[in-house]
């Protein structure tokens, strides 16, 4: 091999150097992304970890603060809904109990507080008050949210309905809480 082959050679090697090199930073210029100041899969990672905090029990009471549902209610959507619960319930002054106990005056009350109503023992036994939290709690599920209850009622799956009917209760009441 004369030294004109091997000149070839090195110039070859030398050229492929360079290109490689070239591409490299051609492509760092073509495909140059802007990297976000904070990268989106740690945000994702915070949600699921917040998720799991409230997937608990009382997971659709705590996605959405208790004033901001009872400000979707109003009156006149209450007294419509109502009717669901009058077939069991009734809610005039000095009404009677029927399959379920008069409603009159319950926002505020203390749960399974009617004395001639005879009660589950999960109402009986339960020991809190019935704020508005609780009667959301309990009106979207009965069932779920205090276990054992009697009242054979699906429950209302709507914000609208529940804030409706709350406030429709509180309504019929001698002293009407003000709403949270
Ligand atoms: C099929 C009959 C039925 C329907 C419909 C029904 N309830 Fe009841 N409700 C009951 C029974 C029975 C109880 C008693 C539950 C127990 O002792 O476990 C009860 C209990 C309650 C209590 C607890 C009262 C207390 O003194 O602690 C509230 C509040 C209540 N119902 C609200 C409602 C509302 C509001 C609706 C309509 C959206 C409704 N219910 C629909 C049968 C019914």
């Amino acid at each position: 091999m004369d030294s004109f082959e091997l000149n070839k050679i090195i110039a070859a090697v030398l050229l492929v150097a360079l290109l490689i090199i070239g591409i490299g930073k051609l492509s760092n210029i073509i495909f140059y992304v802007e990297k976000p100041k904070t990268p989106g899969y740690v945000v994702e990672v915070e949600n699921v970890v917040a998720s799991n905090v409230v997937s608990t029990a009382e997971a659709s009471v705590e996605k959405i603060d208790i004033g901001t549902l009872m400000a979707m209610g109003d009156l006149a959507t209450g007294e419509k809904v109502f009717k669901k619960c009058a077939a069991c319930h009734s809610i005039v002054k000095g009404g009677k109990n029927n399959i379920g106990p008069a409603l009159y005056n319950v926002v505020g009350r203390k749960v399974g507080a009617i004395n001639d109503y005879k009660y589950s023992n999960a109402l009986s036994e339960y020991g809190k008050e019935w704020t508005f939290e609780e009667l959301n709690g309990y009106l979207i599920k009965p069932a779920k949210w205090i276990k054992g209850t009697k009242m054979a009622f699906a429950g209302l799956r709507k914000e609208k309905d529940r804030a409706s009917v709350i406030k429709y209760l509180n309504q019929n009441s001698d002293n009407p809480l003000p709403l949270p």
